[in-house]
């Protein structure tokens, strides 16, 4: 076994130098789980160091990702940014696959690695690239906007990307280019929904669906204003319309994150993946988090063992055919190249009360 392999035994210093993240984290791990994580994280921070690497590390990890190892966090919209001007020789996507290879279109040069190749999405795994092109010969004259939650063959095949931060900006922005007053988006079709009570643009929409997000009901969100009068309730857009119509705030996972720790509630409700509330209570610390969450089974295939084992072994590189690399990175460029918002765009709740119909594919 090599020096850099061995795994660090949790001594006093060891304890001392990562006590900074033992603080943000000390409500969400306990000592026992602790004792284990630190020693990992020591030894991905010296690992990532040595090898040049950046780890951009997605809201729904967990929290000793997200704070332990973690040099940029943030929403898909944020972490493709970074992707696409980092100038470390090796990316790390703590992350899915689909966030993987959206890093590895922007930069095709570097090495892209992901702990774990099986950490998919069910609305990437959706759609296909095949299925695109039949939806283009049928709407010839329509842009196709394409959440970034899909694989490269599709968004090799679309015109534009977007993500949950800026979904109404992009489908307006395609409306406006083409010069037409009917946009596709897909595979979401409850981003499709909410999108389509935020704007005039009539919307066309693929029935794909987050597996996390779509288990949220109304009902819920009732019981849980029953429960806890008074609790600010914010919700990702991926949860079905009628969800987000009952909710105080809809945004993306940075938009929620920011909220909360500006607005400082009592108490908050995050109707999303599981390691978000975790995430944000370290940096809200006067709000008390009630945690109705769901998990998602693909981003807890993200551990610190696989961040360690992907620096250790340079394992597991993302690769994206060379044919769709050139075509896929358009589309995610040309979301990246649109002014980035001052702010991750909230949801109009007024707006969002509006039922709107969308044409489903
Ligand atoms: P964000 O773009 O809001 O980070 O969401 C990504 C995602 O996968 C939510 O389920
Ligand atoms: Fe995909 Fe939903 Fe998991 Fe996000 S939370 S990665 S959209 S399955």
């Amino acid at each position: 076994m090599t020096d850099d392999a061995a795994p660090l035994a949790f001594t006093p210093a060891l304890e001392r130098a990562t006590a900074a993240v033992w603080d943000r984290i000390k409500d969400e791990v306990t000592p026992l789980e602790w004792r284990l994580h630190a020693p990992l994280i020591a030894q991905i921070r010296k690992l990532a160091q040595d090898r040049g690497a950046v780890i951009l590390a997605h809201n729904y990890m967990t929290p000793e990702i997200f704070h332990g190892v973690g040099d940029v966090v943030g929403d898909s919209l944020a972490l493709a940014r970074e992707a696409a001007r980092t100038d470390a020789a090796v990316i790390v996507q703590a992350g899915v696959k689909f966030m993987a290879e959206t890093s590895k279109v922007l930069s095709p040069q570097k090495r892209v690695l992901i702990p774990n190749l099986e950490a998919g999405c069910s609305l990437a795994s959706s759609i296909t690239g095949a299925d695109v092109a039949l939806i283009r010969q049928r709407f010839p004259t329509l842009p196709i906007v394409a959440y970034v939650n899909t694989n490269a063959d599709v968004k090799a095949e679309v015109d534009i990307c977007c993500t949950s931060a800026n979904a109404v900006q992009v489908v307006e922005w395609a409306a406006r280019v083409w010069g037409v007053d009917r946009v596709i988006l897909l595979p979401d079709e409850f981003l499709a929904r909410n999108v389509a009570r935020q704007t005039e643009v009539k919307i066309i929409a693929w029935a794909g669906s987050c597996e996390v997000h779509e288990r949220f009901t109304a009902e819920d969100i009732f019981e849980l204003r029953l429960a806890y009068p008074g609790a600010q309730i914010l919700a990702h857009p991926e949860c079905p319309a009628e969800v987000i119509a009952a909710c105080d705030f809809a945004g993306s996972t940075t938009a929620m994150s920011d909220h909360v720790i500006a607005t400082k509630p009592r108490q908050a409700i995050l109707i999303t993946e599981c390691s978000m509330a975790a995430n944000v209570a370290a940096e809200a610390p006067a709000t008390q988090f009630v945690r109705p969450c769901n998990l998602c089974p693909h981003m807890k295939k993200i551990t610190l063992e696989g961040i360690r084992d992907a620096l250790l072994l340079d394992q597991f590189e993302v690769a994206v055919e060379s044919t769709l690399i050139e075509r896929a990175a358009r589309s995610v460029q040309r979301m990246i190249d649109l002014p980035p918002p001052t702010q991750p765009a909230r949801y109009d709740l007024v707006k969002a009360r509006h039922h709107v119909d969308v044409e489903m594919i």
